[in-house]
């Protein structure tokens, strides 16, 4: 009796909920997906690799962008991707739905630099050593080597006076200086000889292929690249064996109560120099070419840095004095949206996802693409001129970007912009400059830079 009323009861119900999975499944199976976003994806697996890397990069998105409006489907390297280039879509991919969307990079890359490295991290570990990271690239931590900084920018210059130089180059001599000693501290001068004889062998495999055999340019990165791994266990044996008080990198790294592996600060301190010396560098060759070719702005730098240089009398150049740089810094900004360095930035869609009525399938690349929105002109009106003076005004929110936005943004903005200052400081107080030959060309290796590295002449005043 028990058992039949409960029968009576119980059926129904569970009866009711088996219909209602069923239906709901086979509305979903029966539900049309919405359709992928406009555009072409060219040849079978070549795709539109040959369009996008026959020409300047950035005419292949604007056209494209032209065409089918800030959201486009394409096929680049054998991967189909979504490209994006409205400030909206950018913040919703970066940050509001960052979680759908992971980085990715070729796997030659990531061996190179190391699987551990922050780039390619995502959730607990991501976040711990994001923590690391900035807490020793924040203001407070980088105040204190704004002298020393500005030791290594006086002797990079000097080096270059009266010759003629490829700007690039010593620019990137004088960002690796910087990025060992944010990294190492004042220790830095007893290992830079050796990391960097090891680092420019490894540099030279980034973008091959990832053939391991004798002989090839990847087997000679890998081997720099043990290289170095030993250097950097042999300085941590030492630092563990001498506890010495610093505020470095690598002692954030090291003072970590959970503690990373040798293998896992390798990783990170050989990303953090590739992420911090090219970039750098190259936002300072544009800076040397939009000065040498707007004699008004460059005169306007040249008093605010002279009253700076007056107001210290001997001595050397404080965190304070940047602090005094209004027109300098917004050289530094109009810089970086006009040149965009990085042009773009790549995920990958963990899941389908639906925006904006269309489909981004899951494991298609997603690009957002820095360089279409700082170029807009209904964002910043007439984009390809050098102007400032347009930062008096804060862009609007998610239209300046070029340090990234959300979770991975960069960790470094405030390192880059504090030598960027000092390096101005010393070069336009001290120095003229003159470009030698044609300074109208763009070369990509991989962030946009003057054709030929920028080759100048620099006198003393
Ligand atoms: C002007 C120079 C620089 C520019 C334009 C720049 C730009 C960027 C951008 C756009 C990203 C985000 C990439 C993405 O979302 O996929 C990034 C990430 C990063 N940058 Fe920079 N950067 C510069 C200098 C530096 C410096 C000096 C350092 C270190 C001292 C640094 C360390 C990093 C690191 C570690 C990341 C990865 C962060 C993460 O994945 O969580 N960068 N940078």
């Amino acid at each position: 009796m028990a058992f039949h009323f409960i029968f009576c009861f119980f059926a129904p119900i569970f009866f009711s909920i088996f219909l209602y999975h069923l239906l709901r499944n086979s509305f979903k199976s029966n539900r049309r997906k919405p359709p992928l976003p406009p555009g072409t994806l060219g040849w079978p697996y070549i795709g539109e690799t040959f369009q996008l890397y026959s020409q300047n990069p950035n005419v292949f998105f604007a056209s494209k962008q032209q065409r089918y409006g800030s959201i486009f489907k394409t096929h680049i390297l054998g991967c189909p991707c979504v490209m994006i280039s409205s400030p909206e879509a950018a913040k919703f991919v970066l940050v509001t739905k960052s979680h759908l969307f992971k980085p990715t990079f070729p796997a030659s890359k990531e061996r190179m630099l190391g699987k551990q490295a922050i780039f390619f991290s995502q959730g607990q570990y991501h976040a711990k050593l994001r923590k690391l990271v900035l807490r020793a690239f924040m203001p407070d931590a980088i105040k204190s080597f704004v002298p020393t900084i500005e030791s290594i920018a006086q002797h990079s210059l000097r080096s270059s006076e009266g010759r003629l130089v490829t700007a690039f180059h010593e620019m990137k001599t004088y960002t690796f200086n910087v990025a060992l000693l944010s990294i190492f501290g004042e220790d830095q001068m007893l290992y830079s000889e050796d990391l960097k004889r090891c680092y420019y062998v490894l540099e030279k495999g980034y973008n091959s292929m990832p053939i391991n055999l004798p002989g090839t340019l990847f087997n000679k990165s890998m081997k720099a690249r043990k290289e170095i791994a030993r250097i950097l266990a042999k300085i941590i044996s030492t630092r563990r064996r001498m506890k010495p008080d610093c505020n470095d990198l690598l002692e954030s790294f090291m003072s970590d109560k959970e503690g990373l592996t040798d293998e896992q600060i390798a990783d990170n301190i050989i990303g953090v120099i590739f992420a911090a010396r090219d970039t750098t560098a190259s936002v300072l060759t544009w800076i040397i070419k939009y000065l040498g070719e707007n004699p008004s702005v460059l005169q306007a730098v040249t008093e605010e840095q002279e009253a700076i240089m007056r107001g210290r009398q001997e001595q050397k150049l404080s965190w304070e004095d940047t602090k005094k740089m209004p027109l300098t810094s917004r050289v530094i900004q109009e810089t970086l949206r006009v040149a965009s360095i990085l042009s773009f930035t790549f995920r990958e869609a963990v899941e389908d996802v639906e925006y904006e009525g269309y489909l981004i399938p899951k494991g298609w690349k997603v690009l957002p693409l820095f360089r279409n929105i700082h170029h807009s002109p209904e964002i910043f009106p007439g984009p390809e001129k050098f102007d400032p003076s347009r930062f008096e005004v804060a862009p609007k929110p998610n239209t300046f970007m070029p340090f990234g936005n959300g979770t991975h943004s960069c960790p470094g903005n405030e390192l880059a912009k504090l030598e960027i200052m000092v390096l101005l400081h010393q070069l336009t107080t001290k120095y003229r400059w003159h470009i030698v030959g044609s300074s109208s060309g763009i070369q990509y290796g991989p962030f946009a830079l003057p054709q030929n590295g920028l080759p100048i002449r620099l006198f003393r005043k």
